[in-house]
């Protein structure tokens, strides 16, 4: 039986990676079926800590701790529920499990103010190709472009919002008060600085800007046997060649990280010469200039080596997300929280995109990182130690302390 909230935390973020959409692994995207285990198990949990909740127009479990009067502003701490495919137990759930782990130690205390712990539906944007479905319902920016992006099985996030037994007609009314006090964001930090650094915990500053493309070459259908090397429109070879274009001009620019994560070459067969080829760009700098730059280096690629296999490309953007600080107050109250838990202060900027970069456009909202033993994130062996989620925890209770009193 888990023995602290800490080690309860831990338990809790390993049971919830046991609802996957495939067995022996943690894949979770967008209002897939697991999804509904994942909220029956932390409704359960609410219910025990005196919350209401439910489900929004966007997928988000929001659940409800009320405050000291019912006209109390609302602080909101959350992340995101969704993985990527084959997923650690940790990115994203972490922070949802700490925000109620965090109520279940204050025992019953009220505050002035209510706190909202919120559970994205979708951060990683693996089953749209678009991140930040949840949180953009929650800062009020989705868009119909959004809304009609499709699946690979052809189903729309409006689809899939009804599919889910949801409406998506509401999914503007779900947007948070403009009044919301501020956003906290718990999460592990998925790269080495914490760990390197000895630390347990570190301030996000900032979160850096990213570049998300699908590219697709054309080429032509053939017959691998009969067709003469001379002869063909490969797009499958155009599609490689630019990939380790991307690559190159990463490794050479300082700063600057792309990666190419999926390839889908139809029709797929060994010797079928690929007709059609789509790659995904994930592409990320701190300076937004600086990436918007890049972006327009490796569209010219592309078309460069397109042009000379005599391929079409076709050059969708899906995201283009400026870096965004965390605010400046709200950073300060964190601050005063780690003191007062005895925590060494040390700030960083994050390389991983987070919910609290769309949540940023509508309040102020500040992120805490707990140190990634290994650096490792993105894969089954993402790990938390139990000590740090511990210091988090006391970290959490002076930072409702510290919002409380500047609140009164
Ligand atoms: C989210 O995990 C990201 O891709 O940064
Ligand atoms: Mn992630
Ligand atoms: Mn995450």
């Amino acid at each position: 039986m888990p023995t602290s909230p800490a080690h309860e935390a831990i338990h809790r973020c390993r049971v919830l990676a046991g609802f996957s959409e495939e067995p022996g692994f943690t894949t979770r995207t967008f209002l897939s079926a697991p999804m509904r285990d994942v909220h029956a198990y932390l409704t359960a949990w609410m219910t025990d800590l005196g919350m209401t909740f439910r489900v929004d127009a966007a997928g988000n479990l929001r659940g409800l701790y009320s405050g000291s009067s019912p006209a109390a502003p609302r602080l909101f701490i959350g992340s995101h529920l969704d993985t990527v495919i084959r997923a650690g137990a940790f990115d994203g759930i972490l922070g949802v499990v700490f925000g109620l782990a965090l109520l279940g130690t204050v025992r019953g205390k009220r505050f002035p103010f209510a706190i909202e712990v919120v559970g994205f539906s979708d951060e990683e944007g693996v089953r749209f190709g678009v991140p930040f479905i949840g949180s953009r319902a929650l800062a009020g920016t989705i868009d119909a472009a959004l809304l009609a992006t499709r699946d690979a099985s052809g189903r729309s996030v409006t689809d899939a919002i009804r599919d889910y037994g949801l409406d998506p007609e509401r999914i503007m009314e779900e947007a948070a008060a403009t009044t919301a006090m501020g956003y906290l964001e718990v999460h592990i930090e998925q790269g080495p600085v914490l760990e390197t650094l000895g630390a347990s915990l570190g301030v996000v500053d900032a979160i850096v800007g990213q570049t998300r493309v699908e590219a697709a070459f054309t080429g032509a259908v053939g017959h691998a046997g009969t067709t003469p090397m001379a002869a063909r429109r490969d797009a499958l070879a155009g599609a490689a060649e630019w990939i380790g274009a991307v690559e190159r001009e990463a490794l050479a620019t300082p700063g600057l990280v792309a990666t190419v994560g999926r390839i889908d070459a139809r029709p797929g067969a060994s010797n079928v010469i690929a007709g059609v080829c789509t790659a995904t760009l994930d592409l990320r700098q701190a300076d937004d200039a600086d990436r918007t730059a890049a972006v327009a280096r490796m569209a010219l690629y592309a078309r460069r080596i397109a042009e000379r296999r005599g391929l079409d490309l076709s050059w969708t953007p899906r995201l283009d997300q400026p870096a965004v600080a965390m605010d400046r107050t709200l950073v300060g109250t964190l601050e005063r929280a780690l003191d007062r838990a005895g925590a060494p202060v040390h700030h960083l900027a994050s390389g991983a995109g987070h919910d609290a970069m769309i949540v940023a456009t509508r309040m102020p909202a500040a992120m805490l990182f707990l140190r990634s033993p290994g650096g490792i994130s993105h894969h089954p062996d993402e790990s938390v130690l139990e000590e740090d989620v511990a210091l988090a925890l006391e970290v959490g209770r002076h930072f409702l302390d510290e919002i409380a009193r500047s609140a009164s």
